[in-house]
């Protein structure tokens, strides 16, 4: 590893606390991140891991209107819920905060302070909309109106959620208030700028010409913002939650979310290490990676850093910006308004002891480089015919054999043939590949190397077969059971970042440990090196200044332990001979066909639902829609036509039609027949008896056989549906209507 650095700060995206995480952030973020951290680690590098929930914004402001709560009700409520999912998916941030706290109000407002104090930051006037009667201005997602795209009602200022087109408050038709159902007025506030325009040149030579190894996704879009010239951005917001504006006369403002949130990443690492914290941001000696979204890419590569070279003081910029496209579920965009996800906290808890199943699959269909699609038959598969017929498998083969010929203890290797040799020389090289692909950020291609690993164990254990090998060559058996529990001590290294329950399982299995590299989580007063042996055995902790870069291992149970770190993969020594091992288990189960049928069963109905609800919305938009005026007509003409109630005697079907009903009716003229088309709607037995309306001197017409003679006045609205027309109170018929 070219390491041209002395530690690596690692930060995830913040997410917005006004939901649940899902599959889509776990596999766009914060998978990906733990991977690279615990691999890193595992290196012995240095690594602060940093996340927190991002508390402000509109959106939570909205959903605690809607829920008739606080928006701190709200963000207490969420950042527990994502942060009990991260621990409960292995995902231990140093620290994982919230930018509700003091440490962030003050930091975030310090940042602004400074920036207006040095005149970075420009004002402009707009008009922008607000509420006469709540006396507030209105955020876009406040005012609702029809889409003058698509017609549909309850559109967004910013938005329009029925047909996805953006747009902007000002075309709205019908715009109010979602706070009072005002009609919203405009009104002129000012705000404060940041000017990206005079940051365009830097980040240019910055970005453009100096990180052409970013991702193309991220790339891409650096470039695209950067050609298309960049505009000053506000930075402050009327709305009443959020860091206030520290200036005077700035009553009513805070700081737009996407000013503080990032620098939430400052606050949180100042929360944990209120005296070291500088040398993660503003030390060369430092190696900042953000882990994001696609849609956050603008925000982490042009914003933030333009806000960093604003403040000046030594900040550092990130080295890289690996950001994931999005994940698709069974097809559709995951959408949290439409409940199209499968949640984190809901899968922890249908799927105990399954963690790593999802961050497995997760990884091995990243949407790396372009969106993806996560589907339950996938994750069943992946789980069945890899982690338990090829890992799993192979483990249980090896550790079980072990038991039964050696009585747990790791046999001797004695000469070693063709077969071992070439099994062995295959492990250092998916090792250097797996170091090149972690490090480019491709965790999908990195995982296809630790499986390779395994699908060599499984390969060699089957080809050797070393249970039939027993029956005559107990040294031979010896020799192979021997090479097959190096390679799971292998596996025990390449998948702590991929599947680290299996992998502690697995060093419980083997009686090792592993060094899981400095922990910060608990501030400065205990900065060690931690030793972790599988779960239930003891943490081995080491003071990291007494850490020897040259010891084979520094875990002060090495004596009685062995101690895997990196390094070791590939090493075709690693337990020594009479090593004992643990008892075997299973270190996946497999997943049976009815745990998915539930899944999408679960999601087939809520699609169901939605289905039902969309048509039940069309149906009613469809018969509200009102059909132009026709042409004008004379009263003559009007006067001319003979309308009149009448009474219906007998209603039967027209033979061989739906739609005909054949009615004998009384005028009060005469008794007579007419065809109606409105079998659809009325059977016969519902007609007789009625009295309707009708035109009498209409021209009569035979319609299949039958002269009709007038035409029943019937209602029609617009999705089709039909009544007749009836008199206020029963009339005599023959009543002449006009
Ligand atoms: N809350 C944002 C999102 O979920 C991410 C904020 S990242 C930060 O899209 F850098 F601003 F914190
Ligand atoms: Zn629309």
């Amino acid at each position: 590893m070219s390491k041209n650095h002395e530690r690596t700060l690692v930060t995830c995206a913040l997410p917005y606390a006004n939901g649940p995480v899902h599959i889509g952030h776990l596999a766009g973020v914060y998978v990906p991140a733990d991977i690279y951290v615990r691999y890193l680690r595992m290196r012995g590098e240095d690594v602060l891991y940093v996340c927190g929930s991002d508390e402000h914004g509109v959106p939570i402001t909205i959903k605690a209107r809607q829920q008739d709560c606080t928006p701190q009700d709200i963000v207490d409520k969420y950042h527990k819920i994502i942060k009990d999912s991260f621990t409960g998916l292995g995902i231990n941030f140093d620290i994982y905060s919230r930018t509700s706290s003091e440490v962030h109000a003050k930091n975030a407002s310090g940042f602004f302070r400074k920036l207006y104090d040095e005149g970075k930051f420009i004002t402009k006037e707009s008009e922008q909309y607000y509420d006469p009667e709540a006396k507030t201005f209105l955020a876009d997602r406040y005012i609702v109106g029809t889409c003058p795209k698509c017609g549909a009602e309850g559109a967004y200022g910013d938005q329009c959620e029925k047909c996805g087109s953006t747009l902007s408050p000002e075309e709205l038709i019908n715009p109010k208030s979602k706070l009072s159902g005002a009609e919203p007025i405009k009104k002129k506030t000012s705000h404060w700028y940041l000017p990206l325009n005079d940051y365009e040149q830097w980040l240019s030579e910055w970005i453009l010409d100096g990180h052409k190894e970013w991702r193309s996704n991220v790339y891409g879009q650096c470039k695209s913002w950067i050609d298309g010239g960049l505009q000053p951005r506000a930075v402050s917001r009327d709305l009443d939650w959020g860091v206030p504006v520290p200036v005077e006369g700035a009553e009513g403002k805070v700081l737009y979310v996407w000013f503080d949130a990032p620098i939430g990443y400052v606050s949180n690492t100042q929360e944990l290490l209120p005296n070291s914290w500088t040398k993660w941001w503003k030390s060369d000696e430092t190696k900042l990676v953000h882990f994001i979204g696609k849609d956050n890419i603008v925000f982490h590569c042009i914003v933030f850093p333009s806000m960093l070279k604003a403040y000046g003081d030594g900040y550092i910029l990130p080295e890289n910006v690996p950001a994931n496209e999005f994940l698709n579920l069974e097809g559709d965009k995951i959408s949290t308004s439409r409940n199209w996800a499968v949640w984190a906290h809901e899968y922890l808890e249908q799927f105990p002891g399954k963690e790593d199943v999802m961050r497995y699959v997760l990884t091995a269909n990243a949407p790396e480089t372009k969106d993806n699609d996560f589907s339950w038959k996938d994750f069943q598969t992946r789980n069945n015919s890899e982690l338990v017929a090829i890992f799993g498998n192979f483990v249980n083969r090896a550790i079980v054999l072990t038991h039964k010929y050696f009585g747990g203890k790791v046999p001797a290797c004695g000469t070693l043939l063709d077969i071992d040799k070439e099994t062995l020389a295959e492990i250092p090289a998916l090792k250097e590949s797996m170091e090149k692909n972690i490090e480019g950020y491709k965790f999908r291609e990195a995982l296809k190397d630790a499986m390779g690993i395994a699908r060599v164990g499984n390969k060699y254990i089957s080809d050797t077969e070393p249970w039939k090998v027993a029956k005559t060559d107990m040294e031979r058996t010896a020799t192979i059971l021997n090479v097959c529990l190096q390679i799971c001590a292998d596996l025990a290294i390449a998948f702590e970042p991929f599947t680290p329950f299996a992998a502690e399982k697995l060093r419980k299995m083997l009686g090792v440990c592993i060094c899981a590299g400095i922990d910060h989580r608990k501030g400065e007063q205990e900065t060690v090196n931690t030793y972790k042996a599988g779960e239930g055995a003891a943490l081995h902790t080491v003071s990291a200044d007494a850490v020897d870069p040259n010891a084979k291992s520094n875990c002060p149970g090495a004596a009685k332990c062995t101690c895997l770190n990196w390094d070791l993969l590939g090493n075709s020594e690693i337990l020594p001979e009479g090593h004992e091992i643990g008892a075997a288990e299973l270190l996946f189960a497999k997943i049976e066909d009815e745990t998915i049928q539930a899944q999408l069963d679960r999601l087939a109905a809520i699609k169901a639902e939605r289905e039902a609800a969309a048509a039940e919305a069309a149906a009613k938009e469809a018969a509200a829609k009102i059909e132009p005026q026709k042409a004008e007509v004379t009263f003559e003409q009007f006067d001319a036509m003979d309308i009149r109630t009448a009474t219906v005697l007998e209603a039967v079907k027209v033979p061989k039609t739906d739609k005909l009903l054949q009615l004998t009716i009384d005028t009060g003229i005469d008794k007579r027949t007419i065809v109606s088309g409105i079998a659809e709607y009325y059977t016969p037995e519902e007609m007789v008896g009625k009295q309707i309306c009708i035109l009498a001197n209409l021209a009569p017409r035979k319609i299949r056989g039958i002269e009709s003679k007038g035409m029943i006045l019937m209602a029609r609205q617009g999705d089709g549906k039909m009544r007749f027309i009836t008199p206020q109170e029963a009339l005599v018929n023959g009543a002449q209507i006009g």
